[in-house]
């Protein structure tokens, strides 16, 4: 029987409402679900942002360290002013480790010092070694066992280990460290820049002199294992190697870092500081054993002295920017906050990167490995007139926006006989701005003008960020 045009309308319209009810049910469902991105508010959306590595909740900083500094009763009395240089007691935590106690209070400038547990139980095999190296070694686990449970997740970080003569460079260890991502297992540190040392011990193993630092997550099983290597391991030197050894057999391998420095190094250390890679200087170690980094000052002084810049702009310190001055035929390399060297003529950026021989290897014997190094060298000349001009810092201030730095020329040795071009050149002043540790992360070196200038006693120059396209280059 065929329907009346009316019924059949009220029929598809009652259908189309309950239809479209089904329909909205549907959709309430589906949105409560699996609720769209699009249609929350912009506050909720930035919180399901993922937090960059090692930035979350919050970024890494010198607070989230803890430090494990190796010591000896012996040693601690002449290298804690090592440590008065870089602690900062209302920021850091951390123990000293020694082999028995000192007497004398509290200094509240340094960290509290620890008595190692006794560590004579485990076999130490290496002829002619230290089996002080296990001790040491195991402050990686008395470390975390020291503080485990006793923060809330998060607060701690990394464990930091280094000895009682590693200069560390604390905001720039944060820096780096803040690259990665802290709850997964990380093993940073640097290598020996002798070729001899990396062959003898490992181009994996993160020399400890230099400092290493290891992923909190990782460190806490760490701790547990650790007692189990160190009698598998008793044939080896130190206590870095027997960290690596245990390490490795978590299945980690070593984060390369090149601002880590072991200094495995003797005699003038300007060749390696005036060619800094780009990365921030993390540490500096056995500065006992090399000459003072400014000369005409003694040790102690000469690191307070770099000190004076690192604490104006630690990630600037040691970076290296080249200028050009091609009216002048000039080339200008900066060590921020440490030295500027002046050529004559043009020399080419690759060039200047590669590290000048002002020192000598760590050991010295007729085996040829022992005088290579893991980086490019180029000659020191004997003759002074072959050398660049150099300057070593005077000052550094910081204005009210740009900082501003002195050097000036270092005269004992100096070629005789005059330059033709940089004769009466007295001083050097670079001005610069306070750089952002965040350029770590993909870094790009700045680039540097020379400004004009009325006397020939005084070189100003100007450090800034390089435009999009430009070279560092002498200029035709
Ligand atoms: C280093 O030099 C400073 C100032 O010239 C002086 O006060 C200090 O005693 C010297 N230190 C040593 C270890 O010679
Ligand atoms: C650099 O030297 C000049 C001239 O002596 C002086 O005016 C300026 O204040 C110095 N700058 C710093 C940072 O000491």
């Amino acid at each position: 029987m065929p329907s009346s045009p009316l019924s059949m309308r009220s029929l598809s319209s009652s259908l189309f409402r309950s239809l479209l009810f089904l329909f909205m049910t549907i959709f309430l469902l589906y949105i409560l679900l699996f609720p769209n991105p699009l249609l929350r508010s912009p506050v909720a959306s930035t919180s399901a942002v993922p937090t960059p590595a090692g930035s979350g909740p919050g970024a890494t900083s010198v607070r989230h360290l803890l430090f494990g500094i190796a010591s000896s009763a012996r040693s601690w009395p002449r290298r804690r002013d090592y440590l008065r240089l870089w602690w900062r007691p209302a920021l850091m935590r951390g123990f000293v480790f020694l082999d028995s106690s000192v007497g004398g209070g509290v200094a509240d400038d340094l960290p509290p010092t620890r008595v190692s547990a006794d560590a004579s139980r485990f076999p130490y095999s290496f002829k002619g070694g230290l089996r002080s190296a296990v001790r040491v070694a195991r402050i990686a686990k008395e470390l975390v066992e020291a503080v485990d449970g006793r923060f809330a997740p998060g607060d701690v970080r990394w464990i930091v280990l280094g000895d009682d003569d590693t200069v560390f460079f604390p905001e720039n260890l944060a820096g780096t460290l803040a690259k990665y991502d802290w709850e997964r297992w990380y093993y940073v540190g640097g290598r020996s820049e002798g070729l001899q040392q990396n062959m003898a011990h490992s181009f994996g193993m993160a020399f400890g002199g230099g400092g290493l630092a290891i992923s909190y997550p990782l460190a806490r099983v760490l701790a547990k294992v650790l007692d189990s290597c160190l009698v598998r391991y008793a044939h080896l030197y130190g206590s870095d190697a027997r960290i690596f050894a245990c390490i490795t057999e978590l299945g980690v391998g070593l984060t390369y870092e090149p601002g880590f420095h072991q200094v495995d190094l003797r005699g003038d250390l300007l060749g390696m500081l005036s060619a800094h890679p780009l990365a921030p200087l993390v540490s500096l170690h056995h500065l006992d054993n090399v000459e003072p980094l400014f000369p005409s000052m003694n040790r102690t002084m000469a690191l307070k002295h770099l000190f004076e810049a690192v604490n104006v702009d630690p990630a600037r310190i040691l970076q290296q920017t080249v200028c050009y001055d091609s009216l002048k035929m000039l080339t200008i390399s900066v060590s921020w906050g440490y030295t500027v060297q002046v050529f004559e003529g043009n020399q080419l950026l690759p060039d200047l990167l590669s590290l000048q021989q002002t020192f000598t290897p760590w050991r010295r014997n007729r085996n040829i490995v022992s005088g290579l190094y893991i980086f490019n060298t180029r000659e020191f000349p004997r003759d002074p007139c072959e050398r660049p001009v150099i300057f070593f810092l005077e000052s550094v201030s910081f204005g009210s926006d740009r900082i501003n730095s002195n050097y000036s020329r270092h005269v004992t040795n100096d070629c005789l006989q005059g330059r033709r071009l940089t004769k009466n050149l007295q001083q050097i002043r670079v001005s610069s701005q306070k750089l952002n540790h965040e350029i770590w992360q993909a870094p790009r070196r700045q680039c540097c003008d020379v400004l004009p200038s009325f006397t020939d006693m005084v070189l100003k120059i100007d450090i800034r960020k390089c435009k999009d396209d430009e070279l560092i280059a002498m200029q035709p």
